[in-house]
């Protein structure tokens, strides 16, 4: 479904990409893990257009889209919940959602709008209540809701669980589970590679923009340098 090779990104002169190459498969989960600062978000971000790439391709569904603005790439189908939620705190709940829709008609807002809210009642429950007012697990639902809104076929996260209560975390990672179960192919971002390894199918390690490893999730879980490095076993 996506197909990313030889990626190579750079912040000024400053280069956070080195090459990287990943593939996701529909309907699979796979997790890219890695340290602060590896370039995991630059990766996320060049995917969705936010950065645009000076080396590599990135396919999707067969389709070149490096280059493609946000809105066109999230319109394929390549939606991204930021690192950060950025939710906007002075709308409200149903606003915001309403935002992520807007790469969609009018009418496909109004089903997708009804789905997030199955999906996530606690979100219908507080749709006019301002996005500032939530708590922080609540931010993240809203968060996934309004990238939902946008009917992804592949669905981005980048550290879904940053700063949450173990509790919100399995929660979320529970809505993560079901959004894939019911046909949303998933790439991952996390710091929490335990969890991360526990629900995804495959894995990528990020080191300083390189990949240094990849496999099976159950594989990654053995690997003797991702146990010390990134499940302090
Ligand atoms: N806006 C930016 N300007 C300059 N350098 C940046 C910027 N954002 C990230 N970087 C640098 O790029 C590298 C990768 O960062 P990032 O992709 O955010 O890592 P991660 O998400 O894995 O923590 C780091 O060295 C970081 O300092
Ligand atoms: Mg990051």
């Amino acid at each position: 479904m996506l197909k990313i090779e030889g990626l190579v990104t750079y912040y000024g002169r400053v280069r956070a990409l080195a090459g990287v190459s990943l593939q996701v498969a529909r309907d699979e989960i796979v997790t890219l893990i890695g340290s602060n600062g590896a370039g995991k978000s630059t990766t996320l971000m060049t995917i969705s257009g936010v950065l645009k790439p000076t080396e590599g391709s990135i396919a999707f569904e067969g389709r070149p889209i490096a280059g493609l603005a946000p809105h066109e790439v999230a319109r394929l189908g390549v939606v991204q919940v930021p690192e950060g939620r950025h939710i906007l705190r002075g709308l409200t709940v149903a606003e915001n959602l309403d935002l992520g829709g807007f790469v969609r008609s009018a009418e496909k807002r109004r089903t997708s709008l009804a789905r997030v809210y199955e999906l996530l009642p606690r979100l219908a429950e507080r749709r006019d209540q301002l996005g500032g007012t939530l708590s922080g697990g609540e931010q993240q639902m809203l968060a996934i809701g309004r990238a939902l809104m946008a009917q992804p076929r592949l669905l981005i996260l980048d550290e879904p669980s940053l700063g949450l209560a173990p509790r919100i975390i399995e929660q979320i990672f529970e809505l993560i589970r079901n959004l894939n179960k019911a046909g949303t192919t998933i790439l991952l971002v996390e710091q929490n590679a335990a969890m991360a390894l526990e629900i995804a199918d495959r894995g990528y390690v990020l080191e300083t923009g390189y990949i240094v490893a990849e496999g099976s999730a159950a594989m990654l879980r053995q690997n003797d340098s991702v146990r010390r490095a990134y499940l302090g076993l």
